[in-house]
């Protein structure tokens, strides 16, 4: 049984519409999710004559109530079978921050005990077993640029390169999602991604004119220092700005890495800084 060594990405969502709320609870939406590869986290998984993870964060539970743990023991009931593996988790992307760490380290989980124990589950198992795991899971199976609908399950890719590097920002404010979400009064949104992109880029003007994340006014409310990065990025004269999902990453689009470099320089040095250079 051989060794595996996967990059889990991170994701921001350029824009977060919540349309509706579901009778199963959960809310439908709409967003434009985009790959991070170039922040990610690192797995491995080895075999073992029994179960270990280990993970190189503080921060982070290492039992059953780690998503990771979490993904393994799905396998198992799934298949009525023990998984005996050795999984190490280099944690690089900030957790609970709206940049998918979590689900991104699932949805690998996912793919690479598939590989390793031969299990053949194919694209759309994978993609149920994720969603059971958390709505953003699904994403990152594949993650590639995608508009994703429903709880974000829906994927629908487009042919999108962002050639602008991207500034992300976190100031270390963890959000819960769940709470967030109950702060949220959904509304119908008939804006369509598509008519956004120019050949395989974004149109910022227009993005910014039509594009909202819904969870930015209680975010800002609950912490006015992300409204504070906000004003710094448009000051910066970035392309575009937003939140990531239900934060508190904010992120920013530049003209160039100098100008993202310049940018950063504005930001107390305690906060965590990733300029992402596109072409990765
Ligand atoms: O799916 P996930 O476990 O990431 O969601 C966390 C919480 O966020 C859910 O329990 C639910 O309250 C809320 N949520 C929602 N609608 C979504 C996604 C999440 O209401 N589409």
């Amino acid at each position: 049984m051989k060794h595996i060594e996967i990059k889990a990405p991170a994701k921001i969502n350029i824009g977060l519409f919540i349309v509706s709320k579901r009778p199963d609870g959960y809310h439908n939406l709409k967003t434009l999710f985009y790959p991070i590869i170039d922040l990610y986290d690192k797995l491995t998984f080895e075999p073992s004559n029994n179960f270990e993870f280990i993970c190189d964060s503080e921060d982070i539970p290492t039992d059953e109530e780690n998503i990771v743990v979490k993904a393994k023991i799905l396998l198992e009931k799934t298949f009525g079978k023990r998984i005996n593996v050795k999984i190490t988790l280099e944690k690089n992307i900030p957790s609970q921050a709206g940049l998918g760490g979590g689900s991104s380290d699932a949805a690998a989980t996912l793919i690479s005990l598939n590989e390793m124990f031969k299990l053949n589950l194919k694209h759309d198992q994978l993609i149920e077993l994720a969603l059971q795991l958390g709505s953003d899971v699904p994403f990152f199976i594949r993650a590639k640029p995608a508009i994703g609908t429903s709880r974000g399950e829906i994927l629908n890719e487009i042919p999108l390169e962002i050639n602008e590097p991207i500034l992300i920002i976190n100031p270390g404010i963890k959000i819960s999602t769940k709470e967030a979400f109950e702060n949220i009064k959904p509304k119908e949104n008939t804006f369509d991604y598509r008519t956004a992109i120019k050949e395989t880029g974004l149109n910022y003007n227009m993005m910014d004119e039509f594009v909202k994340n819904d969870f930015e006014n209680y975010a800002f409310d609950k912490y006015p220092e992300l409204e504070k990065i906000k004003y710094t990025l448009k000051e910066s004269r970035c392309l575009f700005t937003m939140m990531s999902g239900s934060g508190s990453t904010m992120f920013g689009m530049f003209k160039d890495e100098n100008s993202a470099k310049e940018a950063v320089g504005k930001f107390p040095k305690d906060y965590y800084c990733w300029i992402s250079i596109p072409g990765y």
